[in-house]
């Protein structure tokens, strides 16, 4: 199996992606877990996230405690989507386990020097503020680094949160530019991608057959997620941004998209946290990145659905 570190800010679509991880131990190994703020702040984020490792049945898997506000930024965060614990919907108890010891982003250090390099994948599902943090404070760690897989950014999509920027971008875009410029290489799972993972009806219904309490906390959490995006967007169901980083570590063939240059905005006001992307390839920039375009929802669903009823 793959070794991974989720960084996240749970957050119901993270809650998701962490419980199909957790589901697959063939093809993933996941050695920790770093909360960040984001979707709500960091004390409600690593609470969520040890939350979502007990109803995974999962509490030998470390929940770090990770940065609580962006490197050069004030935190915006998301309760207009996610409701104020971050994880609104089912109703779950406080976590029994304890955080692990130690900063998140010291975590991500040591387990980059610790492991063989080139082994360890970062599935960052928030603001990219711990991955930074960690890649300033010890750049000899971004080249043991094996890929980044992260949900964030839009191209046609453009934004969620400003008309140009997605969330997890916008709320730490120095943080971005300096991961989409560190060299590793990336695979991004952009709105293009994660809106076209849609919880319709059926699919909930299916969550909710599976008749256990993870099928039932998923329904709920996707319930309460898609007020937001169908009141908004007038979308048919809940968008599950990040279990595609998840999915794709366990069947990388759902997912399409293109090798290219990915350049984040940090000047302008207008355009803040933009992901500049080179679709078309109209410069000569070298890519840096896979920019997922197109995603087998069925496909997508099927694996979710069968992984969780794992659990
Ligand atoms: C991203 O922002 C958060 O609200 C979600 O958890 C996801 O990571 C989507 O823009
Ligand atoms: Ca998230």
């Amino acid at each position: 199996p793959r070794k991974i570190i989720i960084d996240t800010d749970p957050g119901q679509d993270d809650a998701v992606a962490i419980l199909l991880a957790l589901a697959s131990p063939e093809e993933i190994d996941v050695l920790g877990i770093t909360a960040v703020a984001g979707n709500v702040p960091l004390e409600l984020t690593a609470k969520n996230a040890r939350i979502v490792c007990e109803l995974a049945v999962h509490t030998d898997v470390p929940v770090f405690a990770g940065c609580d506000r962006p490197l050069k930024r004030p935190l915006i965060t998301a309760e207009h989507v996610h409701g104020k614990t971050g994880l609104d919907g089912p109703v779950l108890p406080d976590p029994q386990m304890p955080l692990a010891e130690g900063h998140a982003v010291d975590f991500i250090i040591d387990t980059l020097r610790m492991q063989d390099p080139g082994t360890v994948t970062l599935c960052p599902l928030g603001p990219l503020t711990n991955i930074a943090t960690a890649f300033l404070k010890a750049p000899d760690i971004i080249d043991r680094v094996q890929e980044i897989v992260l949900m964030g950014g839009a191209y046609f999509e453009v934004g969620n949160i400003t008309p140009t920027a997605e969330f997890n971008i916008y709320v730490d875009p120095e943080a971005a530019e300096i991961v989409f410029e560190s060299g590793v290489h990336i695979v991004v799972m952009p709105l293009d991608v994660t809106h076209d993972a849609l919880v319709t009806k059926h699919r909930n219904d299916a969550f909710r057959a599976l008749d256990s309490r993870v099928g039932h906390a998923v329904a709920e959490m996707t319930d309460f997620f898609e007020r937001y995006d169908k009141e908004k967007y007038g979308s048919e169901g809940a968008p599950l941004h990040d279990p595609c980083v998840t999915a794709y570590l366990i069947r990388p063939q759902l997912f399409s998209g293109r090798h290219i240059n990915v350049q984040i905005e940090t000047g302008s006001e207008l355009t803040l946290g933009m992901t500049v992307a080179d679709w078309w390839r109209v410069t000569d920039h070298p890519p840096n990145a896979m920019f997922m375009g197109d995603v087998d929802a069925d496909g997508f669903f099927d694996l979710l659905t069968e992984r969780l009823a794992r659990l």
